[in-house]
């Protein structure tokens, strides 16, 4: 047995580690290190998803055969059936259990006589594994083994989201735009109110990306300086590769018009004009607009065409707000709050609507929210707190509106 003060060594060490490497991947791989050593494994490598090709890769490994680079489809082997179902495995004597494939090894090099691997959880879901080959001493891996490298897979999990590591080899990405060193400062009195310290933010086209963070940490600054309707105190914004941190009056015009289209808590509708108008009074003055009547067909409210703002509920309000944000055929959308005044049911009619924006329309969706049910419906989730990101995570498995509850 290992005893309990040489287990919390160990865990103190990697947390260091995972804290203070500038590289992520060389926390990483000093963190696998102490792990191989602590069960006394003879290679070890961490694996993480890649969403995108359903493909599972290797980040770092030690020992003698070098993997790092190497990925297996999902599914493939014991760590592809780890990292998709998410329960640990543990193979004892390889050479007689049918779950273990060599068609692993004959790719990894490996030559593996017994196995332990166990998913990297984060609240539930699997971002990839850890997997130890083979016992130094030649003998075979154990379930105290196991549970070991189980405790040390949740400490990697925290922190992968604290660090911020996103999962989508983002380098493949172009941005479409690209916030750096974003600040934003307020004057106060003789003093000056510091409310973004240095964003760091990228948001790619088609993506559904939720902004959590506490009230005050400067949410809907950020999404006000996105949306052209606030300046930056100092950093850089880029629009499609271009820098847009100084934008004329005319440029910034034409990008809110044209761009975005925005959705706030209230909805904002002319009370004196119909839903159909309302639309038809934005769409007039953007380039390409789409037929408020189409625009309204697609949040499924063409029957209330005629209807005033004060003949219609509230969650049918925010739909006509998002018609008309719609209607302009912006390439992003920003939403703060936008289900903060609405009931369950009607709120989810609303993220439905959004939804399908996103998986329909193609469009980029920002939305600010307090709520973390609703985060689980983004591709990424953004946290800030005093005025600075601080995680970023990648949902493998974004929930859909309907499969929400709060
Ligand atoms: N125009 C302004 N002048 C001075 N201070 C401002 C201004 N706008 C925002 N602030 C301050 O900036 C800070 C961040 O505000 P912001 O509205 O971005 O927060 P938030 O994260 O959206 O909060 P909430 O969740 O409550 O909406 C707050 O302290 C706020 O008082
Ligand atoms: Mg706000």
């Amino acid at each position: 047995m290992r005893s309990n003060g040489k287990k919390l060594q160990a865990i103190w060490r990697i947390t260091e580690q995972l804290r203070t490497s500038d590289q992520l991947e060389d926390a990483l791989s000093n963190g696998l290190e102490i792990i191989s050593d602590e069960v006394g494994s003879e290679e070890g490598s961490l694996w993480l998803k890649n969403e995108d090709e359903k493909r599972l890769c290797a980040i770092v490994n030690v020992g003698s055969t070098s993997i790092a680079g190497i990925s297996i489809a999902y599914g493939q082997g014991i760590a592809g059936s780890v990292a998709v179902d998410g329960t640990s495995v543990i193979v004892e004597d390889c050479t007689k259990d049918e779950r273990f494939s060599s068609s692993v090894d004959e790719e990894t090099g490996f030559k593996t006589k017994s196995l332990i691997c166990v998913p990297i959880k984060n609240e539930g879901e699997t971002l990839g594994c850890i997997q130890l080959v083979n016992k130094r001493d030649g003998g075979l891996f154990c379930d105290e083994d196991l549970a070991l490298c189980e405790d040390f897979a949740s400490i990697i999990a925290i922190a992968l989201e604290e660090r911020g590591y996103s999962l989508i080899p983002q380098t493949k990405k172009t941005p479409i735009i690209s916030l750096k060193n974003v600040t934003k400062e307020y004057k106060s009195g003789d003093g000056v109110l510091k409310v973004l310290k240095g964003i760091d933010l990228d948001i790619y086209e088609n993506e559904f990306l939720v902004v959590l963070g506490e009230s005050g940490c400067g949410k809907s600054t950020m999404l006000n300086i996105i949306g052209g309707m606030d300046t930056l105190t100092d950093g850089t914004v880029t629009i499609d590769g271009a820098d847009f941190s100084h934008p004329s009056d005319q440029d910034l015009t034409d990008y809110r018009r044209n761009y975005i289209g925005f959705i706030f808590q209230s909805y904002n509708l002319m009370p004196n004009l119909t839903a159909k108008e309302n639309i038809e009074f934005i769409a007039e003055i953007s380039k390409d607009p789409m037929k408020a009547e189409d625009a309204l067909d697609k949040v499924g409210l063409l029957s209330r065409a005629d209807n005033f703002p004060s003949q219609m509920s509230g969650g049918q309000q925010q739909r006509v707000s998002i018609a008309r944000a719609i209607a302009k055929r912006p390439r992003l959308i920003l939403a703060d709050e936008p289900t903060a005044a609405l009931d369950f049911q009607t709120g989810q009619e609303v993220l439905k609507v959004i939804e399908d924006i996103v998986k329909k329309e193609g469009t980029t969706v920002v939305m600010i929210t307090h709520n973390v049910e609703i985060a689980k419906m983004a591709n990424r989730v953004i946290k800030l707190k005093s005025g600075k990101v601080s995680s970023i995570r990648t949902n493998s498995h974004p929930l859909t509106a309907a499969e929400l509850s709060w």
